[in-house]
Formats: C-alpha cells, structure tokens, sequence
C-alpha cells in the first residue's frame, strides 16, 4: 500500500521540515513532531514507510539506527547521502526472524548458530558471505553482509511487522551524520539528520538506548573469526564458545566506518587527559575527582553506566559550548575496551 505523501502520525509538512533549523536547537515543538511514539498503528505504518522506500530511525539497545528496505535501492542510496557517509562503508542488515538469514547469506557455518543461540536477540552483528540476489549498495560491493537482530522492543516490533508486509531486511547504519557521534535518543536522530529528512521519514521514540555503544561485529566470512569491531559483549564471551577469534579493529588494516581513526567525534576536541587543558567538560567514573577549572559532564558509577551515558556526555559537552572535553578512561576487560576504543578514536 503506498503511504508516500500520506501523513498519519506527524502533522503539516511544513511543521515536519525541519530546513531552517540548525543542529542542536531540538527542544521545540515543531523538531519533536517528526517523533513517532511506537504504538501498534504506527509500527504497522513505519513498516509501510519502509516498503514504500522511505527511511525509518529506529531505537535499539546499542544506538538509534537509520533504516531502509534492502530491496529498495533509491533508499539505500538516500541513507548515504542523509548521513553524508562513502559509499565505501557497508551497511549492517537488521532482521527480527532467524530463519531470515539463509535468504541474506549463501554460507552460514554452524558458529553462527552457537553464537546467535547465546547473543541473539542483542547487541553482536556477524558477517557472513552474502547471497548473490542482496543489492551490491547495501554492501559496498563486498561478496559479505553484516547482520544483526536487535533486542530492543521497538525494533523487534517495527522487524517483525516489516517481515509480515513480505520484507527481508532492513539496512540501518548508526543515525548520524558520517564520523559524529552516534544517538542514543530519539531528538539526537532530529538534531543530527532532522534536516536531511524527508516529511514522510519517520523516527520512533524508544527512549534512551540502554547499551549506548555500537554493537560488536564479528567477521565469520573468514577463515579465522576475527572481531571488526568492539562492543558490549566481549571478545572473551565470544571465545567462549566458538574457540580462538583475531582481533582486528585498526584502521590501517580494516577499511571499515567506524573503523576509521577519527569518528565518533563531537565538536568539542576529546582528549583522555586534562594536562594542559583550562577549561571544558569532564568525564569520568564516579569518585574520580575532577581536576581544577574543568565542569564534570556526569560521573557514571559503573562501566556499563559510562558506555550508557559516554555519547550523551559528549553531546552535553557540545550544547554547553566547551571546546574540550576530558575522559579519563575506565580500566577493564568489559565494555570498558569498547568505551576505550570510541573514546581514543574520537580523540585522535
Ligand atoms: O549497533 C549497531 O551496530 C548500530 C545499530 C543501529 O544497529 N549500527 C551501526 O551501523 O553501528 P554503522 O553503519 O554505523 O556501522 C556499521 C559497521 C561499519 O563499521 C561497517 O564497516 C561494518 O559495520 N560492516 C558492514 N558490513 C560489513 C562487512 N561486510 N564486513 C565488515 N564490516 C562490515
Ligand atoms: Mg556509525
């Protein structure tokens, strides 16, 4: 059913089209009106959005994801340009059906289903070889796809709902402009791309992402599992049971998004230690005491709670006007590794 033009949820397409605003003005009413609240009507016509090729911010557990059809390629091509990303940089494939996989890879070794037994849904992408039938777009013209079923409700709801209207995956880069920080609230997406969007885009509120970083990709397109990226779930609860995995996140040798050096980035220059540094915002673990002339962000009580808050503490850092923000970084062999990764990118 076309649904173009059609607007439910949201009111005028002149109250919609955020043009004229600039980024980080997104408290007024006529910004939150593009927000979908995610009530079953609105699951059933975000997923027609989707079929009909428009695009989709949808909240998950890690970040807030810009979605699109994989079978329409008019709105894959319009995630590159809304987020001014390189067609260079695959995209990572969101399902809410297992048995979906096998339509997306031409080879599934029998790890992905040790793993995705244990991790799925959630916060691990897995790379595989791809079906030839998968548009080259969604993948940069790699012979792999990454793919990954969320957890958070909304997404499952809007996956499954798509499903039904005959849909096989959904494309869902990080909803940022390309190398910024990625959202972890639905008026992040507004304040980050409201002005690229189209008035028959939607983005779905589900509240604050409960993870805060990206998910962890592991590559098993390869010979060796090797991990593409850090996240929440560790390299060592992936050994854990499929055996010995490679890490390789630098971005001299993975040509990758997110793998670049500078990404993740706010305005305000990161530095992880306050040396030299007079004034500007400061993040750090509760107990850490903040240095002289800096003004603490948040103290997060747990590594878990600082990967939650990292992306919106640099956002504060941005509305607040500081120039330069101070993480110290946690210790850890948890999601500290992955918080330790985003924060040295987005400095470097
Ligand atoms: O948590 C997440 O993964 C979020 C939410 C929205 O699901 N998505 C996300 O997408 O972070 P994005 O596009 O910002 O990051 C995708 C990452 C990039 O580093 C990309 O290079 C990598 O996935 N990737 C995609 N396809 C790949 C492939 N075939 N082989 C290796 N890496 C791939
Ligand atoms: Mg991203």
């Amino acid at each position: 059913m076309g649904t173009r033009g059609r607007r439910i949820l949201y009111p005028s397409k002149k109250s919609s089209n955020p043009s004229k605003r600039t980024p980080n003005q997104h408290y007024d009413a006529s910004v939150l009106e593009k927000i979908s609240y995610p009530s079953p009507d609105a699951i059933t016509h975000g997923a027609e959005v989707l079929r009909d090729g428009g695009l989709v911010a949808i909240p998950t557990e890690t970040v807030y994801g810009l979605g699109a059809d994989i079978s329409r390629e008019e709105a894959i091509t319009r995630i590159y340009q809304v987020k001014g990303r390189p067609h260079t940089h695959p995209l990572i494939v969101h399902i809410g059906e297992i048995s979906l996989l096998e339509n997306i890879s031409s080879l599934i070794p029998a790890k992905t289903y040790q793993l995705i037994e244990k991790f799925w849904p959630g916060p691990l992408t897995i790379v595989l070889k791809k079906q030839s039938s998968i548009s080259n777009t969604v993948t940069s013209g790699k012979d792999s796809i990454a793919i990954r079923y969320p957890s958070h409700f909304v997404a499952q709801k809007l996956l499954k709902e798509f499903h039904k209207q005959g849909g096989l995956g959904v494309a869902a880069p990080s909803a940022n402009r390309f190398g910024r920080v990625s959202p972890t609230l639905a008026v992040d997406v507004m304040s980050e791309l409201g002005e690229y969007l189209d008035s028959t885009d939607l983005i779905f509120d589900g509240g604050a992402s409960q993870v805060g970083l990206e998910s962890t990709i592991l590559d098993l397109s390869v010979e060796t599992p090797t991990i593409r990226r850090l996240g929440s779930i560790t390299c060592d609860q992936i050994s854990e049971i499929i055996g010995p995995i490679e890490i390789e996140i630098n971005a001299r040798t993975a040509k990758f998004s997110g793998s670049d050096l500078h990404h993740y980035a706010p305005k305000a220059r990161v530095h992880i230690t306050s040396a030299g540094i007079k004034e500007g915002g400061f993040l750090a673990l509760d107990g850490v005491p903040t240095p002289d002339g800096l003004t603490r962000l948040f103290s997060p009580r747990s590594n878990q709670e600082f990967a939650h808050i990292l992306y919106s503490a640099f956002r504060k850092a941005d509305r607040e006007g500081f120039t330069d923000v101070v993480v110290q970084l946690p210790e850890g062999e948890d999601i500290a590794a992955a918080i330790r990764d985003r924060v040295n990118r987005a400095s470097s």
